[in-house]
């Protein structure tokens, strides 16, 4: 399917109201059986854009008639939003589906709701229709947006709804959105992923990489920043590749657009996946005020044998340059990434390689995973003779290392004042930030800051821990 055939991905306007017509037709049939409001337990696991996928479940939800809980006992419906991209965070929700069967005894009218990225694997459903009797409805990421009308049938006759299409994948514009927080928006800029690194199980469960068109995601800021969002991310398993408006606009376009949006806001973006991270996007941050200097560059491997068995199209050298280019543009830049240990035929110098490259970048924080076989993906029949154990001690050694870097660029902070989005009360009157480069801060203040930006000097660092005071002005 070509990139941009929006015709054929667009899920139509007709179709969009046809879901409000059964939201109406699901809020009247809960009124008369609630009497009050329902309550939803909504958890979504996973990366940030399933984070906003369950957003936009929860904006479809809230307009059905349903109010939130947080504890679950209450809950007239739990709805797990799941993740698959490694093996533990499907044994996480496979426990707390379990953990339910007790509570669904209880309370019988309670409806379980399974949806994300794990409901696209017909091993998962065929799991959950075998081993856990009591879920009620199981929705896949491609037909989201049909939630209202799914959620009438399960309402309306009492039987459960499997909805697991496969489908290249579509873009439904025009959905509620809820978000989790008053002054931070996930934006969506495209959906899906084309890379299959030979790890990844994502091209697989969201389907070919689509982009909304410019004018969809710069709406949506605009109302984010409208309703008093300090915090815009703009979203997409490798938004380098953003191809908007029938592939007119690239990302580095998209990128000033927002940033010529008034308001008093601070863009994010991610991921970037090196082998399209341009010089010109780097140039673009430079020049744009409200872009966050921070950049997460997930690097994988240092090994170019590893990089190349798992596909990802980018040497180590072109990495380092990279990061070489951004720091030159960008002095106080912070560089974040992800990395995988223990690939499949991962010998001990390449890992020394990664741990070298570790050494030089000096990341300011870096999530690390163990590899985890995914059905159905190149790695998963790969030959592994790298013992459990031993991936296990070289992600300590990788942990160690991480470890000593990130307390020293905690404490060369020490001293600076640095403009932090307060985000949290974290008790005893202290409050906590982010700078922009992604570093928490924890400060004295006063519980209104919140959602705002305060200049807070850093007075002292515990290992990577930060504390100051705000600066006043
Ligand atoms: N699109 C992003 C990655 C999204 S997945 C990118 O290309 O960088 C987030 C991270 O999970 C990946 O960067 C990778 O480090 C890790 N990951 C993905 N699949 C994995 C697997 N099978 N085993 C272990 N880690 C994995
Ligand atoms: Fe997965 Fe690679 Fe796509 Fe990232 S770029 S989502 S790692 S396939
Ligand atoms: Fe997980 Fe799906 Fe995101 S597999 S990481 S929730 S795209």
């Amino acid at each position: 399917m070509p990139k941009n055939d929006k015709d054929k991905i667009l899920v139509p306007p007709r179709e969009i109201e046809r879901q409000r017509e059964y939201t109406e037709l699901v809020k009247s049939v809960l009124l008369a059986r609630f009497g009050g409001e329902p309550l939803a337990f909504v958890h979504t696991y996973g990366c940030q854009g399933n984070v906003s996928d369950g957003e936009r479940i929860k904006g479809m939800l809230r307009q059905m008639g349903f109010g939130f809980t947080d504890d679950i006992k209450n809950a007239d419906l739990v709805l797990y939003n799941t993740c698959a991209i490694r093996e533990h965070a499907e044994d996480r929700v496979y426990g707390n589906i379990g953990a339910l069967k007790p509570l669904k005894i209880k309370r019988s009218h309670m409806k379980i709701v399974l949806c994300g990225c794990m409901m696209q694997q017909e091993r998962v459903v065929e799991r959950i229709k075998n081993s856990y009797p009591f879920v009620d409805m199981v929705f896949g990421t491609h037909v989201a947006h049909r939630l209202p009308e799914f959620m009438y049938k399960l309402y309306q006759t009492g039987k459960k709804v499997f909805e697991t299409t496969e489908s290249s994948g579509v873009i439904a514009e025009g959905l509620p959105v809820l978000r989790d927080s008053g002054f931070k928006a996930w934006i969506p800029i495209m959906y899906g992923c084309d890379n299959f690194c030979s790890y990844c199980v994502v091209p697989y469960v969201r389907g070919r990489e689509r982009s909304r068109d410019t004018g969809a995601v710069l709406d949506e800021v605009r109302a984010a920043v409208g309703d008093g969002c300090r915090e815009i991310t703009l979203l997409g398993q490798n938004v380098n590749s953003y191809a908007g408006d029938g592939g007119t606009v690239n990302f580095s376009q998209l990128l000033r657009m927002v940033n010529d949006i008034d308001g008093d806001f601070i863009i994010r973006f991610m991921t970037s996946n090196p082998k399209d991270c341009t010089e010109e996007l780097l140039d673009t941050m430079a020049q744009c005020q409200k872009a966050a200097k921070h950049l997460h560059l997930p690097f994988q491997s240092g090994s170019d044998r590893i990089l190349k068995a798992m596909n990802r199209r980018y040497t180590r050298s072109k990495y380092l340059e990279l990061v070489r280019y951004a720091r030159s543009v960008m002095p106080d830049i912070s560089i974040t990434s992800d990395v995988i240990v223990g690939f499949p035929g991962e010998t001990d110098d390449d890992f020394r390689e990664t741990l070298s490259l570790v050494d030089k970048v000096k990341f300011s924080s870096l999530f690390m995973f163990i590899f985890s076989p995914r059905e159905g993906t190149a790695a998963a029949k790969l030959p592994d003779n790298v013992s459990r154990e031993e991936k296990v001690k070289r992600f300590q050694e990788l942990e160690q290392l991480q470890a000593e870097n990130s307390i020293e660029i905690a404490r060369s902070m020490v001293g600076k004042t640095f403009r932090v989005l307060c985000d949290d009360c974290c008790g005893n009157g202290l409050l906590s930030g982010r700078t922009e480069g992604g570093m928490t801060v924890t400060f004295a203040g006063d519980a209104k800051t919140v959602g705002s930006f305060v200049n807070v000097t850093v007075e002292e660092n515990s290992a990577w821990n930060l504390k100051g005071s705000i600066v006043k002005k």
